[in-house]
């Protein structure tokens, strides 16, 4: 036999697990100090009450033969109706129309940005910002594809456009993104929809921070610009949403107007899932559905305020410092320039070693990251306030 020899072409690890290791080295040689982690953009405040006692019922359901729960309903690749109406409703909201059929459930946004590939050719040419969420490039060179970049970088605020005389048959779009924070307003979007189409692309369009926008200029959703059913694929997540890390829910949009070689990409999705998935748990999925009620929405946006809070605390510290950072608005992710011109690794192993705080190095992300770092407000105030406390400590 022979392997996926692409796979010899990934970085040895993952870059959170890279940082995961650092840190638990550091750790181990120094127990008696008190590490901060600011790095990976895992959240920590608990569910909202409605979701914990949505999921409640349905463990009492579960435990009742009269209303116990096997597989999800096939049809809908296991998405059960009540889930699916509330996402339904949610793009409502966003003035987006979609139907059940449009809309499948996952595990969470990770999974479907690596997955959706199977509907694509392995010679298809991929694009994708630099810096961006890692996963995207990953899952690309496990599957041998040629991968190009839109260099994002100060002069365009982190926010690449197009350029017609390049090809791409894939193109990334996170917004707001992982990890600059930058977001592209209605405007910018219609470009990247227009460029699609001329170039028979596909979008795949990660929205899994869409809830920390509240400039209306910017976009929630891709399908808030004219057209895009007909290039983009959606992915979402209940993960920082909802603080959804440790549950695991999402939900991917592949609208019926998709089409390309000829075929349906909604059918295509469909068929891939009821062969290689079996649907989200229905405790899950019940505890999901909770999140966009209009009490799901309003516990939500008191934990995301929290999160808000955090951000605003981080860039007051930069700001005092005179450190150069863009995000925190709009975006869980702050991007600051490594003060004293230092790489991002090296700054890495100095805020640790000096601060004990950990953050996220930018060139994990990209090339043109170097030299940038990243850090979350998913922590709680209190380390974040001692985290950036010790920072100021360092710099002021
Ligand atoms: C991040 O820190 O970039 C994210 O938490 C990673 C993820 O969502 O998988």
């Amino acid at each position: 036999m022979k392997i996926n020899e692409n796979f010899l072409n990934l970085k040895e690890s993952y870059l959170f697990a890279a940082v995961g290791k650092k840190t638990a080295e550091y750790k181990a040689a120094h127990p008696e100090k008190d590490v901060i982690r600011l790095s990976i953009g895992d959240v920590t405040r608990p569910l909202a009450p409605v979701v914990i006692e949505a999921m409640h019922r349905a463990v009492d359901e579960m435990a009742d033969p009269a209303t116990f729960k096997g597989y999800g309903p096939d049809q809908t690749c296991y998405g059960y109706e009540k889930l699916l109406q509330s996402i339904l409703g949610s793009y409502a909201r966003k003035g987006v129309r979609l139907k059940t059929g449009e809309v499948f459930v996952s595990d969470g946004a990770k999974s479907d940005c690596g997955n959706i590939l199977d509907l694509f050719s392995a010679d298809n040419v991929v694009l994708l910002p630099d810096p961006v969420y890692p996963a995207y490039a990953d899952a690309n060179v496990m599957a041998g594809r040629k991968i190009i970049y839109a260099d994002a970088n100060e002069k365009n605020g982190f926010l690449p456009m197009p350029d017609e005389r390049v090809h791409a048959d894939i193109i990334y779009i996170c917004s707001p993104n992982n990890p600059t924070g930058a977001a592209y307003t209605r405007e910018q979007l219609k470009e990247w929809v227009a460029y699609a189409k001329a170039q028979n692309a596909v979008i795949l369009y990660d929205a899994a921070y869409e809830y920390f926008v509240t400039d209306p200029a910017l976009c929630r959703s891709i399908y808030e610009v004219d057209g895009a059913k007909e290039c983009a694929i959606e992915i979402c997540s209940y993960s920082k949403t909802a603080g959804f890390t440790g549950v695991r829910c999402g939900y991917t949009v592949v609208p019926e107007a998709l089409v390309r070689g000829g075929a349906s990409l909604n059918r295509l999705w469909a068929r891939r899932q009821s062969t290689k998935f079996n649907g989200v748990s229905y405790i899950t999925q019940m505890g999901a559905a909770a999140v966009f009620t209009e009490e799901g929405e309003r516990q939500i946006r008191a934990n995301l305020d929290c999160y808000r809070k955090n951000a605003g605390i981080i860039s007051d510290c930069l700001d005092r410092l005179g450190i150069a950072y863009t995000g925190g608005k709009n975006s869980p992710y702050i991007w600051l320039k490594c003060p004293n011109g230092m790489d991002s690794w090296t700054f890495f192993d100095y805020l640790l070693a000096e601060a004990n705080v950990v953050g996220t190095p930018g060139c994990g992300f990209g090339r043109n990251g170097e030299g940038f770092f990243r850090l979350t407000a998913f922590g709680t105030e209190e380390n974040t306030r001692k985290a950036c406390e010790r920072i100021s400590g360092l710099f002021r």
